[in-house]
């Protein structure tokens, strides 16, 4: 949302007197909302983020109501330059929201009213804050995951720079966390840069099925007026109209399906967390995380903890949360709308802040990653990680790929009891295990030799890994 909505919210709203109370629906009551329950059901303390879209909403609905005749060319001028005026005054701070009024709909509409006269009240003919407010709700998460997909790119962008300069570098490649094969480091960033890949696929797949108008379908039912819907979502760059009021007014299944898509970028995120905080601690020293980046321990001076990754792992939890909370709000909903939905906003309003806040610290930290290529070498140096190359060598050689495999465990049994690598027994303690060994086998027991071999498409070499980022570049 815009940074200057400093407006303050007031429970007496002394200002506005449109009315003998100050509310829009009270015609047919004869006592006044218990002051508790007032506060209970109002939302604009919450929802008045959602101002700038609304307004965007009204003027489309007020242009269209011109187009048809309902409302005359002046009088819709007149709705359009109060409106402006009023987003106006929010961003500068001149607005009090008032929870007498409920919400960030009837706040805007009231004061509407207040400063053009009757004519303010013609606006909401043929819509209702049903239709309204998801209709609002989708155009600010079309905004949003605009916003999203271009940090998550940014991100992405940082992550192939530096598997460019990490192209060649050898790590250890882990299967249970135990030192399986060597890879280049270049490589595993770009597994992330993948993972990333599906998360802005599952964004923009999300954002063609958020990018629809329920504008018309009013309270329930549809709307007696002659309306062009149409018309409507073309000014405000719908790309169609709901098939279905009831459905409209009542499904918020494409904020789950975002916040589905958030949890698992999150799941994402956690994990590359994860191994960043492995990586930065003294038993791996894979990689240095820069000061910036870091906090101390505020009793042990040695102490440089990695509490960004940290918390971002931390935050998926509650992204995951509400995603839950948003599948239970909607599973007990009779069609159309209920009350519910109003609890429908922070959830999002939080998961919206939490994945752009972890994706601007992740797309800020990369750049600022030291490697220790000395480690990693070392670690997959040790780590037996050249024994399926033995393996492949002997299967080259004619032997069957079991008996390969059980002369490679053999090897390495009597290099563990030697404290030796395979690279580092003599050709005549290799050959006690086979005779199939000759003296070409170490250019495979090297660590380059193993990865330059896997060379085909996804594979580790690094040849592969700088076609896999020229590739990368060009979709993003
Ligand atoms: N504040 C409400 C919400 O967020 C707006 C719609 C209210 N509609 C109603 N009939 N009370 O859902």
């Amino acid at each position: 949302m815009s940074k200057n909505t400093k407006s303050t919210l007031k429970a007496n709203n002394t200002e506005q007197d449109h009315n003998t109370s100050d509310k829009l629906w009270d015609g047919r009551f004869s006592q006044p909302t218990d002051a508790f329950v007032e506060a209970f059901t109002a939302s604009v303390s919450f929802d008045q983020r959602l101002y700038r879209h609304d307004i965007m909403g009204s003027k489309a609905h007020a242009a269209m109501l011109s187009k048809i005749g309902v409302l005359t060319e002046s009088e819709c001028q007149t709705i359009i330059s109060g409106l402006d005026e009023i987003t106006a005054d929010i961003e500068s701070g001149n607005f009090s929201w008032s929870i007498k009024l409920e919400d960030v709909h009837m706040n805007i509409e009231a004061r509407l009213t207040d400063k053009i006269g009757d004519t303010g009240k013609k606006l909401h003919t043929g819509r209702s804050r049903n239709d309204q407010v998801a209709t609002d709700i989708r155009l600010y998460l079309r905004d949003e995951i605009d916003a999203v997909v271009a940090e998550l790119k940014r991100l992405q962008l940082g992550i192939l720079s530096l598997a460019e300069l990490e192209a060649d570098t050898i790590m250890p490649g882990f299967t249970h966390l135990q030192t399986a094969q060597p890879v280049t480091f270049g490589h595993h960033l770009l597994a992330w840069c993948e993972m990333l890949f599906r998360d802005v696929a599952r964004f923009q797949d999300c954002r063609a099925r958020v990018n629809i108008m329920p504008l018309g379908a009013a309270a329930l039912a549809g709307t007696s007026y002659p309306i062009d819907r149409a018309y409507t979502a073309e000014l405000l760059g719908f790309d169609a109209v709901t098939e279905n009021s009831l459905d409209a007014v009542s499904d918020r299944d494409f904020v789950i399906e975002f916040v589905s898509a958030a949890s698992i970028l999150m799941m994402h995120l956690s994990r590359y967390s994860e191994e960043l905080i492995l990586w930065s601690s003294a038993q791996f020293n894979f990689v240095e995380l820069s000061d910036s980046f870091c906090t101390g321990s505020s009793i042990m001076p040695q102490k440089k903890n990695p509490d960004v990754p940290e918390l971002v792992r931390g935050k998926t939890g509650r992204v995951q949360g509400h995603l839950v909370c948003l599948l239970t709000l909607m599973k007990g909903q009779p069609l159309a709308y209920n009350k519910d939905n109003q609890e429908d906003k922070e959830p999002l309003f939080d998961t919206i802040d939490t994945i752009k806040s972890c994706l601007k610290v992740y797309a800020d930290m990369m750049p600022n990653i030291a490697v220790n290529r000395d480690a990693m070498r070392l670690a997959a140096a040790q780590g037996y990680s050249t024994a399926t190359d033995l393996a492949d060598y002997l299967v080259r050689k004619g032997m069957p790929f079991r008996d390969a495999h059980s002369v490679v465990g053999k090897s390495v049994a009597y290099g563990i009891e030697q404290q030796k690598d395979l690279s580092e027994l003599s050709l005549k303690e290799l050959q006690n295990f086979s005779d199939m060994i000759s003296d070409d086998v170490f250019d495979v027991l090297t660590l380059e030799g193993s990865v330059a071999a896997r060379d085909h498409i996804g594979g580790t070499a690094p040849k592969q890994v700088i076609a896999a980022i020229k590739r990368a570049h060009t979709k993003l």
